[in-house]
């Protein structure tokens, strides 16, 4: 005889992760088998399948368990299989936790990074976890969202219950004590939790969180510094950046210039004795922005060593030990003297140079040693300089990629050891001071150069292995010699 069903037998039903097409995104299969995702506009190939697998696909719209895709075993199957994690690399797939099949939603997850895929973490019932101390829970809409800078997916919180949940865990909590309390499906999301870095285990020794979660790079970070980093930049966030008018029939435009107060002006015009421009006066009149570069005629190696010395080279080095005024921390503090001015004299940027066309200098990716004055070559794959090199193309809206893409990348830890609360802050002030100073040595060199906004986290880690946490890019500049003639005048 059948149990009949009750709430313990509901909350027993395993829990079931299904994948589901994103709303905004709509498959078009045409004649010949091949299948495209549009969205926004845009359309993505996902390649050629036959009609069956097609056809299975578009159960996609209402969800697919991702566990069967994993245990495909038919021709069809494995077709699908490869059609979903197409669309889950491009990150169109959203993906929902639920009591079985049938079972109203508890969680919805939305990947942030292209090529999320939602694995379960293992966790021992003896195991203690605790929330990151970056993640957090807040109104979107009318929704609830559980978010991190560290994790690759948004988790949409669809029951209160859960949320309470989560709640309980900024204490840590053995996993076998949460089992019992919470059932499957709750303890499934603990394990993607864990896996995207929203939970972790909490150190049995009794040592700071601060100190056990992730490693010692992590410990510098404060909890908004992490956050603005991910989410002003690509690669680790799926929100639209750039210059998309959101206000447009909102606010009106602010003006270019700020409304006078409403004092007597005094006139400085009248003040100006010497009417005659510095050399200094004349090149920050001449700087401007050159996105059009003349391939016919590349920058050349000297001319980029130039650039280089005048503009980032170490000049000299001494070291100080830091005292707070009883002298004992028995600390020593490195410095260096370098062309451009650094909060704390930290100098935490570093140039990466994605060279495409420079006589003299091998097309890839290099390192500045700014104390050897040297450019140290990084192994990259050429998918992701091509990529890196399209994008900055793109920001520019310019006809071609530039002659040299210099990253600027900072290291964080080197000015976070120091500032509390306001690091990144002064990284980016760094930042402008730098694309300042290498737009002036540029035009000085009559060379041309333009700074990008945008830059993509996860696409530097590709590129150099760093983790965005350790070392990642926080400005970019363009370079070459600029195709206008007489740009200089
Ligand atoms: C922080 C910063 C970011 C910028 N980002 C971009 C960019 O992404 N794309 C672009 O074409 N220009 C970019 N620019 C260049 C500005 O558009 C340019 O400085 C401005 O239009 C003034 O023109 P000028 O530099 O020729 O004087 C950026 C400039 C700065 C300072």
């Amino acid at each position: 005889m059948r149990t009949p069903p009750n709430k313990r037998g509901r909350e027993a039903a395993a829990a079931v992760i299904t994948g589901r097409l994103n709303a905004r995104v709509t498959l078009k299969a045409q004649a010949q088998g091949n299948v495209a995702a549009c969205f926004d506009g845009y359309r993505i190939e996902l390649g050629q399948f036959s009609a069956a697998a097609i056809k299975r696909a578009l159960a996609l719209r209402a969800g697919l368990p991702i566990g069967a895709l994993r245990a495909a075993r038919s021709v069809t199957e494995r077709e699908v299989a490869l059609l979903v994690r197409r669309l889950a690399h491009s990150g169109l797939l959203e993906y929902r936790l639920a009591h079985g099949r049938a079972g109203k939603d508890l969680v919805m997850i939305e990947p942030q990074m292209a090529d999320y895929w939602p694995e379960v973490a293992r966790l021992n019932a003896t195991d203690t976890v605790a929330l990151s101390r970056f993640a957090y829970l807040r109104r979107r809409g009318n929704d609830m969202v559980l978010e991190s800078p560290r994790s690759p997916a948004l988790f949409r919180i669809c029951d209160p219950k859960i949320a309470a949940t989560i709640a309980t865990l900024s204490a840590p909590h053995k996993v076998g004590r949460l089992r019992q309390m919470q059932g499957s499906a709750a303890f499934a999301l603990l394990g993607l939790l864990f896996a995207c870095n929203i939970l972790f285990k909490v150190d049995a020794k009794g040592d700071s969180p601060r100190l056990t979660e992730g490693d010692a790079s992590l410990v510098v970070w404060d909890f908004h510094d992490l956050l603005f980093h991910t989410h002003s930049t690509e690669g680790r966030q799926a929100n639209p950046t750039g210059g998309r008018y959101p206000y447009v029939g909102v606010i009106a435009p602010p003006p270019a210039v700020r409304a006078p107060w409403s004092g007597n002006a005094i006139d400085l015009e009248t003040f100006a004795a010497d009417r005659a421009r510095s050399p200094f006066a004349t090149l920050l009149r001449q700087r401007h922005s050159t996105r059009d570069f003349d391939d016919a005629q590349p920058i050349r190696i000297a001319e980029l060593a130039q650039l280089l010395d005048h503009t980032m080279r170490v000049q000299w080095k001494w070291t100080t030990p830091l005292d707070f005024g009883d002298g004992n921390t028995g600390c020593d503090i490195d410095y260096t003297r370098r062309p451009y001015p650094s909060a704390g004299s930290a100098y935490e940027l570093e140039l990466y140079l994605l060279v495409n066309h420079c006589d003299g200098l091998t097309r890839g990716l290099y390192h500045y040693d700014a104390d050897r004055h040297a450019l140290v070559p990084i192994m990259a794959r050429a998918q992701d300089i091509e990529a890196q090199l399209a994008a900055a193309q793109f920001a520019m809206d310019a006809p071609a990629p530039p002659q040299i893409l210099i990253t600027i990348a900072a290291r964080f830890d080197r000015i976070a050891w120091k500032y509390s609360g306001i690091a990144y802050a002064l990284i980016l002030r760094n930042v402008g001071v730098l694309l300042q100073t290498l737009y002036l040595a540029a035009t000085d060199q009559g060379l041309g150069g333009c700074a990008i906004g945008i830059t993509n986290i996860d696409l530097f880690t590709k590129l150099t292995g760093q983790e965005f946490y350790v070392e990642g890019p926080v400005g970019q500049f363009a370079l070459g010699r600029g195709r206008e003639v007489g740009e200089s005048g």
